[in-house]
This record gives structure tokens, sequence and C-alpha cells, in this order.
């Protein structure tokens, strides 16, 4: 091959271009591409530090950034000319824009590398994906805030190992979903406050010679100040585990959440009704509504949780600075990205548009000695027996029903004396659902007073 198929970014000590295999296994356009609008505002950024430090004249930066400009939107246009002879979208970019501007496009690249560009790049858009992820987080919360509101007294059964445990309301049930999110949340801003330091200026890795103002390119593209170490401001990808993280433990809320929505959907529970929206139909079976959407939402961990596991494996090893390996960072986030933000907005649609049966709730709260604890805390209190007692006396008495096939309300006076001779009618008093829930007032109970009270904390907390 002859020196002209080499390279024209790098090509000044090639003789030969690249095999194309080689081009197959280097290129990162295919992805990369997404980068574009990003690669675009971090270069003006740096042309016009560039400029206004005098490193390149003020005209060839206004040429640049007008340059770029066009670039900008020949690909919001979708007429950008991608090429996978040239590699990324770093040298897609500059290439383009020297065929529009000339020569003043080869300054560009003064006092940077493509490793403190694609670091710089790739943090403004799992910035912005940070943002969008809590801007769905925070749509969802409303939705559940919603449902708690309605239903803040609506009895239904509370499970431990799917088992019935005691009876909780619908909105406790809900909200313990919105303190969940409401940590997603807090761990999505902690990652973008740690994260908001600039990279660009770090160069290949030990910074430059030229007189850069990296406080000014910070400023420019929105980061708190410039990252402090240029070897690491080239090799850092934790600020994408961070949002892999943080990720994928909202997606396993979500999962856990989808669930119950798959179970309470079901002809057995019945506990909600599936919006038609967001639920399919079987091509056989005509009676089906399945739950596809919950499903979907409940599968999509996996790939989340592996973007995370993958982008750890293929960090795990590097020496300082960068490496190409890094390079394999971009897909895995970008699918774990796209994923989190339909789940998102697929849980949103499925919160809101869903109706609780409230008598199948109540129904199924009433079933199952749902109130046996509050019998043990009632001889508790009122025959000061010790809990152990209590409990044993409590467990007597479900076993004296269930025999009979009743519930505990249903059992006589007689029956209750006959396990415990000084338990008076007063007991009938506790046994019931309504009853039950409303004496649990501790901070953070299911008393539908304490509910409304979670309620309006997270409301104002929204704003
Ligand atoms: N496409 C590369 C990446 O995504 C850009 C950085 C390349 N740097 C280099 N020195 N080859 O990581």
């Amino acid at each position: 091959m002859t020196k002209d198929s080499s390279n024209a970014m790098w090509g000044g000590r090639f003789a030969a271009g690249p095999d194309a295999i080689m081009e197959a296994i280097n290129a990162s356009i295919g992805f990369d591409k997404r980068l574009a609008a990003q690669d675009i505002q971090g270069s003006r950024a740096h042309a016009a530090m560039l400029g206004s430090t005098g490193i390149i004249t003020s005209s060839d930066a206004e040429t640049i950034r007008e340059g770029l400009l066009t670039v900008l939107s020949e690909i919001d246009g979708g007429e950008f000319p991608f090429s996978t002879a040239l590699e990324d979208i770093h040298m897609n970019v500059e290439a383009r824009l020297k065929a529009l501007i000339g020569d003043a496009a080869g300054r560009l690249h003064t006092a940077r590398s493509r490793n403190d560009q694609v670091a710089t790049d790739f943090k403004l858009w799992v910035r912005d994906q940070i943002d969008a992820a809590m801007g769905g987080l925070k749509a969802l919360i409303r939705a559940l805030l919603t449902q708690a509101e309605a239903g803040a007294h609506w009895v239904m059964p509370g499970f431990t190992h799917l088992q019935t445990a005691q009876p909780v309301t619908w909105g406790h049930h809900m909200m313990a979903y919105v303190e969940m999110l409401g940590r997603d949340l807090s761990r999505f801003r902690d990652a973008r406050a740690r994260m908001n330091e600039c990279p660009l200026g770090a160069a290949a890795l030990a910074g430059t010679s030229f007189p850069i103002d990296r406080h000014m390119t910070a400023e420019a593209l929105g980061f708190d100040r410039p990252s402090a170490n240029s070897l690491d401001a080239v090799s850092d990808r934790d600020f994408a585990l961070e949002f892999l993280s943080a990720a994928s433990i909202c997606a396993m809320h979500l999962s856990r959440f989808a669930e119950e929505l798959v179970i309470w959907s079901s002809a057995q529970f019945r506990f909600v009704t599936l919006s038609d929206r967001f639920s399919t139909g079987s091509s056989i079976m005509p009676q089906k509504k399945n739950p596809d959407a919950a499903e979907l939402i409940r599968a999509k961990i996996g790939r989340i949780f592996g973007a995370n596991v993958a982008l750890m494996m293929v960090m795990k090893g590097l020496p300082l600075a960068y490496s190409k390996d890094m390079q394999e960072d971009k897909e895995q986030v970008f699918d774990a990205a796209d994923n989190l933000m339909l789940a998102l907005a697929a849980m949103e649609g499925m919160v809101r548009d869903m109706s609780a049966n409230v008598d199948a709730l109540a129904a199924a709260a009433a079933s199952g000695f749902s109130t046996a604890t509050d019998l043990a805390d009632w001889l508790v209190r009122a025959l000061d027996l010790p809990f152990r007692d209590a409990h044993h006396v409590t467990g007597s008495l479900v076993a004296m029903a269930e025999a009979r096939g009743c519930d505990l309300p249903d059992l006589t006076l007689a029956d209750m004396q006959s396990v415990h001779g000084a338990i008076t009618e007063d007991v009938f008093g506790v046994l019931g659902v309504a009853n039950s829930v409303a004496s649990r007032t501790s901070y953070g109970g299911t008393a539908p007073d304490q509910v409304r009270a979670q309620i309006a904390r997270w409301k104002e907390k929204l704003g």
C-alpha cells in the first residue's frame, strides 16, 4: 500500500493503512457517533479557550467555531458522511471540519488529545443521562404518590416470605417504593456531584506545555472545576461505573415492583388491573391479558447489571493512563442508559394507569389470620401476658380456627376462653383489619395518618 492510504490524522509515521480486520476491531464510529453533540460542544469550548489565550488566532478560533456549527447541523440533519476509516467520532468531526474550513481545522487539536477529548465527551453524555434518569425517577415517584394518596387507607395483606403476615395499607406499600426510588435519586445526585470535574486539557496523559486555561473550558462545559491530575483524568471511568451501579440498584427496585405487579395482576390475586395500554394479548388464548411491560422491566436488570460488571472487568487490570480497552466502555453504558430510561417510563405509565381492586385487597387482607399479631399484642396489653406466652395462646387459637376452616373473628368468646380463661369480649375490637392498620401509628408505620404524613413530606421534597 502507498503512504496515501495510511491515516490522515496520524499517518506521518505509517507506510501502510490498516488491514480490514484491524479497521473492524478498531473503529468505534458505529457507536460513538452518539457522542457527536458532546464532541462538538467540547471542541467549541476548547477552540474558544485556544483563541482567548492567544494559542491560536481569534480569527482561526472563529472559523473553527462556525465550522463546528455547520458540522453539528449536518449531523442533526442526518447528512453527515460518517466514515469507518476515520475510526471514531473525534476524527470524523475533525476531518469534516477540515473539508469545510481548510487548514484552520488542523489547529483545533493543539494542546489536546483524543484521550482527554473522549473522557470529556463521555462524561458530558453520562451527565445528561443522570439528569434524564433523575427526571424519570421523579415522574415515577409522582405517579406513586398519586396512587398512595388515593389509597392511603385501603387495606391489603402485607407479606413476609410471600405468606400473609399483617394487614398494611395500599398507600404504605406504594410509599415503600417511593423510599427506594428516593434513594436512587440521591445516588444519581451524588454521582453527578462527584463526577463533575473536567478532564479536558489533561491532553494525552501529562498535561501540556501550551498556556491553556482549564478553568475556562471547565466552566464553559458546566463542570465545577478541572480535574486535578492529568493521568487520572484520562484514565478515569468511575463516573460511568457509578452511573451503572446507581442504574443497577434502581433497575433492581423496578424489577421487584414489576414482579409484584405480575403477581398482583394474576387471576389468583386480582389486586390490580393493569391498563390495556400497558398489557398485551395472546395470539392463541383469547382470554389472556399479559403484563408484558412489567415482565420486561423485571428482566432489564440483567443487561444493566451486566453492563456494570462488564465495565468493571474492562477497567480492573488497566495500567495508567489511557488504554484502548477503554473504548469498550461506551456500548455498555449506552445500552444500560437506554434500557433504564425505557424501564422508568414504562413503569411510570403502568403505575399511572393501574387501578387497585379495593374489594379484592380488603378480602385478602382479612384472610390468612392476618390479625394474629394484633391478638397477641392485645393479650400483652389487656391481660399483661409476657409476649412469648401471648404468642403461644394466639398460636393455639389460630390452630383452632384453621381446624374449623374459619378466621379468627369467627371464633366465639367461649372458644377463646377455652384457650385462656381471662380473655374478654374486648378482644374482638382488635381482630378487624381496619383497626389493625389504624393502630400501627409508630413513626413510619402503616396507619393511614402516618402514610399521609409521609406523602406530604415527599410532596414538599419534590416541590
Ligand atoms: N475511540 C477512542 C475511545 O473511545 C478514542 C480515544 C482514542 N485514543 C487513542 N489514543 N487511540 O476510547
